[in-house]
């Protein structure tokens, strides 16, 4: 990765944690639980990684998401991420989780979250790294599930900093989860939808107008409908773009035919993520780095991005500030003032 990349203060706001389960640990994590899996080396796990769209790679993430038990498992999911991400120059990530896919197992929420929350609070102290945790719904389950969670996990309120809708996208509409969102935001909490990976732009509609999304994950099937497009620009609502990602599950046959410089030259706020980076061959800093290379991006232009990413974060206003200074600061080529920034 170039200096210039890894040193970017940029924010993460669409990663999935369960996304970032390495094939060493899900090996070792299957071992210490006695989980069997079907695979047993790095090299086969790798194997399996061989997606055609969203559906195949999700049933390969479930499967192996059967080997997260304690707490101290999902402690250590969450800590191994958040060093690579602080390695990449993430100042800020904004993590999803999917309770369901653990709850169902029989795995206490409040094991999962206390795991992830634990992790957070040790990468605060240890690395420096601010982060919030997002509960993602899965909307292959029925809505009156995901209401469940809800009611469950609202005794870690104070833990979460929003909700999510991901899962199987095709056939699963945003608008069935009206009831839940609503819920969600009359507790404050911020919301992120995904919408436009596989889904139809009406689903990007759906998902502002009826879940009140102030972020549209992926959101490239938006370019369909120009006024669509308007309405995403002249609100500045943020589409959180993962190249790799698409490049992996088919969204995009060749990196150099992803949408993002078109997204950029319409004017809207675009910021660049992993998604799922053990599955998709890598990590933020390699996302930056493929994706300059394929759409030739100036540093300038990556610094936009990052630009893009701090903004769109759910920090308030005057925590959001300090990030764009200290972007500012390394763009302008200073060097770091005495208060740290
Ligand atoms: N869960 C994990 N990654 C996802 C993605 N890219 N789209 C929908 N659901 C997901
Ligand atoms: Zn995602």
């Amino acid at each position: 990765m170039t200096e210039f990349v890894k040193g970017l203060p940029k924010a993460e706001l669409h990663l999935h944690i369960e996304g970032t389960l390495e094939p060493d640990l899900m090996l070792a994590l299957g071992k210490r639980n006695g989980v069997p899996l079907s695979y047993s080396s790095v090299s086969e796990v790798e194997a399996a990684y061989e997606f055609t769209n969203l559906q195949s790679f999700l049933d390969v993430y479930y499967e192996a998401a059967r080997t997260l038990l304690t707490r101290q498992d999902f402690f250590d999911l969450t800590f191994e991420y958040l060093e690579r991400a602080s390695a990449d120059g993430v100042a800020r990530a904004e993590i999803f989780f999917d309770p369901q896919t653990h709850t169902e197992r029989g795995v206490p929420i409040g094991t999962v979250i206390g795991g992830i929350s634990d992790a957070l609070d040790a990468a605060t102290e240890r690395l420096g790294m601010s982060s919030g945790l997002i509960l993602c719904f899965l909307r292959h389950l029925p809505a009156a599930q995901a209401m469940a969670t809800l009611e469950s996990a609202l005794s870690y309120r104070h833990l979460l900093l929003g909700v999510g809708l991901d899962s199987s996208e095709v056939g699963h509409p945003p608008g069935d989860f009206a009831d839940v969102f609503a819920a969600a935001r009359d507790e404050g909490l911020r919301v992120a939808v995904h919408a436009g990976e596989e889904g139809p732009p009406q689903y990007v509609w759906e998902a502002l107008d009826i879940l009140g999304a102030e972020r549209i994950d992926h959101g490239n099937r938006a370019l369909e409908d120009a006024a669509l497009v308007n309405r995403l620009v002249v609100d500045q609502v943020p589409l959180t773009v993962c190249p790799l990602s698409n490049l992996k599950l088919q969204v995009v046959r060749r990196l150099e035919d992803h949408p993002l410089r078109d997204m950029l030259q319409l004017g809207l706020n675009v910021s660049i993520n992993s998604d799922d980076p053990s599955y998709f061959g890598g990590y933020i800093g390699a996302n930056y780095e493929r994706t300059q290379a394929a759409l030739e991006l100036s540093d300038e232009e990556l610094a936009g991005i990052a630009r893009n990413s701090m903004k769109a974060t759910f920090l308030p206003e005057e925590e959001k500030q300090v990030l764009l200074d200290r972007l500012d600061v390394y763009t302008s080529g200073r060097r770091p003032v005495a208060n740290g920034l």
